[in-house]
């Protein structure tokens, strides 16, 4: 797909920025451009095609207040990272992963397919035109955000025939804010973040949204993360909030929650996957309850817990709260397993380890 380019714009002084690369903390600034393709259906009302590819300055969108997104949420999401390396180049991770998932989340919520390769270029244009900023400290890059949503200004409920696609890109360091230490998680018995046949294995904003009341709950109790339960499975660990969750078990296995059509697939959580079976673990995608986490933390059966996604890397787990019982210890060090993986992973997305599975695509 062919991009115009309209490249002048610096939305912040050199200074400006460069004290925003010093201190990037996570999704308050964003870079001076955007990419856009929009979509437009055919007379069926659900073929359609995408044009007017273009690398735009960055600024508010202009919507009509009909737009269906408004009203109805028909939006989908991606995040992933464009990394610098010590060369100066700049890559990302798995974007052809992020391409398909995205493309799964639209089927779920009647958007269009978008071409991977548009995907992956849309990324690229991007980058390469807001290139000086990408940071270069440890843990940190240029996070990308894709997201695609419904334009046409239309009440009735039914998928919109005017789309468009974009992606903003804003430099981040530990989504945590400060340096990395374990955090602490809240379980949620309130709330639900999906139900079976809903949109759970999808990115969309309606997710999310639904999780934000949990959250509050979660931080009102001193938490930096919700974790969501299968209530009718034996309360079932799903995921959190944002990002999926792992054990690490006595004796090194690594447990995960199965992928059940109410859990994101996520691009982080398959690679850890990958990572620990290339270590010789043993990898189990399987149910586990609450209960299990509690006996587990209790009888040392659970040596390490950690939360992962493209935000959050992989981040260790301390303490869950569970309303007054406390499952954990929020003072413990991260694991060394959780912390082998991080420093792994991290290796490969910053060029630093071999990557050995061509997990990465070079934007710059
Ligand atoms: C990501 O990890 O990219 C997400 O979309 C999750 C969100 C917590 C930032």
């Amino acid at each position: 797909m062919e991009f115009t380019e309209e490249l002048s714009h610096q939305r912040k002084s050199d200074q400006d920025r460069a004290a925003i690369l010093a201190n990037p903390g996570f999704g308050d600034f964003f870079t001076d451009h955007t990419a856009v393709i929009d979509w437009t259906a055919s007379e069926d009302g659900v073929t359609g095609t995408w044009d007017n590819a273009r690398i735009e300055p960055y600024g508010p969108i202009s919507l009509d207040p009909a737009a269906s997104v408004l009203h109805y949420g028909q939006e989908i999401f991606e995040g992933l990272k464009a990394y610098r390396h010590a060369d100066g180049t700049v890559w990302t991770f798995r974007p052809y992963a992020n391409a398909a998932r995205l493309n799964r989340s639209a089927e779920r919520l009647a958007l269009p397919q978008l071409d991977e390769d548009a995907f992956v270029e849309s990324l690229r244009r991007l980058v390469k035109a807001d290139v000086q900023w990408v940071p270069s400290g440890e843990g940190e890059a240029l996070y990308l955000r894709p997201f695609m949503i419904a334009t046409e200004a239309f009440l009735g409920v039914r998928a919109a025939r005017e789309v468009s696609y974009r992606v903003i890109a804003s430099p981040a360091g530990n989504y945590f804010g400060g340096e990395l230490k374990p955090v602490g998680i809240w379980v949620s018995h309130n709330y639900a973040r999906a139900g079976r046949g809903g949109t759970g294995a999808a990115k969309c904003g309606g997710n999310y949204a639904a999780s934000l009341v949990a959250q509050l709950e979660a931080e009102q109790n001193g938490c930096k993360q919700v974790l969501f339960l299968d209530p009718f499975n034996d309360e079932a660990v799903e995921e959190l909030g944002g990002m999926n969750v792992f054990f690490v078990m006595k004796g090194g296995k690594l447990v995960t929650p199965r992928l059940t059509g109410t859990i994101l697939e996520g691009v982080t959580r398959s690679s850890i996957i990958q990572l620990a079976k290339d270590r010789g673990m043993d990898v189990e995608e399987r149910t586990i309850a609450l209960g299990e986490w509690r006996e587990g933390i209790a009888n040392g059966d659970i040596e390490e817990v950690f939360a992962c996604g493209t935000a959050a890397v992989i981040t260790p787990i301390g303490v869950l709260k569970n309303g007054e019982e406390h499952i954990g210890d929020p003072e413990a060090p991260a694991g060394e397993v959780t912390m082998a993986l991080r420093t792994e992973l991290l290796g490969i997305q910053t060029g630093v380890v071999a990557d050995r599975h061509g997990w990465l695509e070079r934007l710059a």
